[in-house]
């Protein structure tokens, strides 16, 4: 009789436990689990390597981003935030995401989003001035897993208008974490946004969404910050960001003809947005991008 610890019957080489051992129990249950969400929602389920591998992704980006946040003053260049982040990628052996994406492909390897922009704003010449808040999106690929997150920078003192947008997108991000449970509907995370974005007056841009991340930058499913419909239940092994945009005036954004990617909002107005990577856990969730440094 073939033992636990024995070479698989494959010859894969690996024990048996580690490679064709009958799955029995909720493991066998996840397996199916797994099957049917590629099947219906075109979503993976990570598995415990994935999720490990997922995970020192988004640690790092934590990281990165909590050291570009620091040196974010009045004075510096996002340039030079740019290129900072590039040495950091480039010490823990690391990529950019953002660098070469898209068409037409995105220029730098961080978004510097400063005041009326609301996503993707790209590094420039420009130095930080008092008064300036700004989003700085940090996403890197760790040997091949992605880990995506943001984070606001105050410069200075700001107008209560923009002090506003920065409390509301961390409390819309606070309450739509604090929701995440297996078999929650995916509306629920905007639905949850929404309600709370409206108490304050601020609107819930819905041009742009979080998504999945891990295996690729951006996945099934789109994750919508405003009020929805999307009834796909949450399920142990999902991967998402949550990253809402909440701007003082309207919702609606318009990006640059010229470069294709700086979002701003339609009116001028101030807007803000905080960003997790999420792993959903059977008994809740985990925030993948807590910084360790
Ligand atoms: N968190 C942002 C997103 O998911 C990062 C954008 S990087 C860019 O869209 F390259 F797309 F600009
Ligand atoms: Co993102």
């Amino acid at each position: 009789m073939i033992g636990r610890n024995d070479i698989c019957w494959c010859k894969s080489g690996k024990k048996w436990k580690k490679c064709h051992y009958p799955e029995i129990g909720p493991q066998e249950d996840n397996h199916k689990l797994a099957h049917q969400y590629l099947k219906k929602y075109n979503i993976v389920l990570k598995n415990e390597k994935q999720v490990e591998g997922i995970r020192r992704s988004c640690q790092l980006a934590a990281n990165i981003l909590k050291a570009i946040c620091t040196m974010a003053k009045a004075g510096v260049t996002t340039d030079e935030l740019n290129d900072f982040a590039v040495k950091l990628h480039e010490e823990a052996g690391a990529i950019a995401a953002p660098l070469g994406y898209g068409h037409p492909p995105y220029p730098k390897s961080i978004c510097t989003s400063l005041n009326d922009v609301v996503c993707h704003g790209i590094p420039d010449d420009r130095p930080l001035q008092e008064g300036d808040i700004m989003n700085i999106d940090v996403s890197c690929i760790l040997d091949g897993y992605f880990g995506d997150c943001s984070n606001m920078v105050v410069i200075g003192a700001i107008t209560p208008e923009k002090r506003l947008v920065v409390n509301v997108a961390k409390e819309c991000l606070k309450r739509a974490i604090d929701i995440l449970k297996p078999g929650l509907e995916l509306c629920e995370i905007g639905n949850t946004i929404e309600a709370y974005a409206s108490t304050q007056e601020c609107s819930v841009v819905d041009q742009f969404v979080g998504h999945g991340v891990g295996l690729k930058f951006h996945e099934p499913p789109q994750v919508p910050h405003h009020t929805n419909e999307l009834n796909i239940p949450l399920a142990p092994g999902m991967i998402f960001t949550i990253e809402p945009m909440i701007n003082a005036g309207v919702r609606e954004v318009v990006v640059d003809p010229k470069d294709q990617w700086t979002a701003r909002t339609r009116d001028g107005r101030a807007t803000a947005q905080f960003e997790h990577t999420l792993l959903i856990t059977e008994i809740g969730s985990e925030i993948l991008t807590i910084p360790t440094e």
